[in-house]
C-alpha cells in the first residue's frame, strides 16, 4: 500500500513520519522546499515538491493549509491538490482520499462530486493535534470519521483502524465529521473567552479571578479555563470564525472574538 501525504507542515509531517515509522511506503508532497527539507531530514526520504515525481498512491492524506482570506474560509490549497489527484488517477484507480485538513460542511460532498466525480473513497478524519503534547494528542488518539458513503467509510474505518491503528469515532455522515472539528474548536475558544471576560469582572471590582475559579470549579458541573495571555495559536481562532461564516447566527461567537481582543488590550494597560 504506498501514500501519499501532501502538505508537510505541521499535521502533514506529524502524519507521514508516523506513516513511516510504521514501516509502511510513504511518499510526501508539498509546494515548500522547507516543508520537503524538513521531511526528508526526518526520514521521509520520499518527499518532493513537483508533483510529477509523486508515484500514483492508493492513499492520499491531505493535509494542506486552510486559512482565511478576508475574514472567510479560504480553502484553496484543498481544492487545489484535489484538482492534481483527479489529473493524476486513472479511470480505473479508485484510490482512497482522505481530508485530514480543517474544512467547513459540505465541501467533502462538493469535491467528491464536482472534482472527483465519484471516482475515489473519501472520507474526512479531522485532525484534533497538539504540539505541547504530541505522544498524548498527536496522530493517535480518539478521532471522528465520515465517509461521503459507506463504501469510502469501510475503506477509512479499514486504513486507520486496522492498518495505522487509530481509534475512531464513527460519525452518520461525512458533514458530522466536517462540523464537529470547528465545533471543538469554537466551543473551546468560548470557554477560554469566558475566562478572560470574568477575570476582567473579577479585577473590577478587586477580586482575585484564580481565588474565584478555584471556588467555582469546586462545583460538580463546572470547570472554567484559565484565563492567560489571550487565546494562544491560529487554529482556534480560525476555526470560530469559520463556524461564524455559516448561518447568521453567530452572535456568542462574535463576542467571544471581541473579548479576546479587549482583553489583550486590557492585559496591555492593566499594569
Ligand atoms: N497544527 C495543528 O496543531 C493543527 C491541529 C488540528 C488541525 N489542523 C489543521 O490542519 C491543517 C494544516 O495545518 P498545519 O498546522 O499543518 O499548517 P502548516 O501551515 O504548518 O502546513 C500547511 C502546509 O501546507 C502546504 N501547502 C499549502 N498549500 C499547498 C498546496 N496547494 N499544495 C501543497 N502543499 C500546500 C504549506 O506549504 C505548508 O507546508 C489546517 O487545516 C489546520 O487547521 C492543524
Amino acid at each position: 500500500m504506498k501514500f501519499c501525504v501532501i502538505g508537510l507542515g505541521e499535521i502533514g509531517f506529524v502524519a507521514a513520519k508516523y506513516i513511516s515509522d510504521k514501516g509502511l511506503d510513504v511518499w510526501g508532497y508539498d509546494i515548500s522546499l522547507a516543508a520537503v527539507k524538513r521531511a526528508k531530514e526526518a526520514g521521509i526520504t520520499n518527499a518532493v515538491s513537483s508533483w510529477n515525481d509523486l508515484p500514483l498512491a492508493d492513499v492520499y492524506l491531505i493535509c494542506v493549509y486552510s486559512g482565511l482570506k478576508d475574514e472567510v474560509p479560504n480553502l484553496s490549497p484543498i481544492f487545489d491538490v484535489c484538482e492534481k489527484i483527479k489529473r493524476t488517477i486513472k479511470s480505473s484507480d479508485h484510490p482512497l482520499v482522505s481530508i485530514e485538513s480543517t474544512i467547513v460542511p459540505g465541501l467533502c460532498r462538493k469535491i467528491f462530486q464536482d472534482i472527483f466525480e465519484d471516482r475515489v473513497r473519501l472520507v474526512h478524519v479531522p485532525h484534533r493535534y497538539w504540539r505541547e503534547k504530541p505522544t498524548k494528542h498527536g496522530v493517535k488518539q480518539l478521532r471522528v470519521i465520515g465517509g461521503v458513503n459507506a463504501e469510502s467509510l469501510q475503506a477509512g474505518l479499514k486504513l486507520y483502524s486496522d492498518v495505522l491503528g487509530i481509534p475512531l469515532h464513527i460519525v452518520s455522515s461525512i458533514e458530522v465529521a466536517e462540523m464537529s472539528k470547528i465545533a471543538e474548536n469554537a466551543y473551546r475558544y468560548i470557554q477560554i473567552a469566558f475566562a478572560e471576560e470574568l477575570r476582567m469582572i473579577c479585577e473590577g471590582v478587586g477580586l482575585k479571578f484564580d481565588e474565584v475559579r478555584d471556588a467555582c470549579n469546586t462545583k460538580w458541573n463546572i470547570a472554567i479555563l484559565e484565563a492567560r495571555d489571550g487565546i494562544g495559536g491560529h487554529c482556534l481562532q480560525k476555526d470560530a470564525k469559520y463556524l461564524a461564516s455559516l448561518t447568521k447566527f453567530k452572535s456568542l461567537i462574535e463576542s467571544a472574538l471581541h473579548i479576546d481582543e479587549q482583553y489583550r488590550k486590557w492585559l496591555k494597560h492593566r499594569s
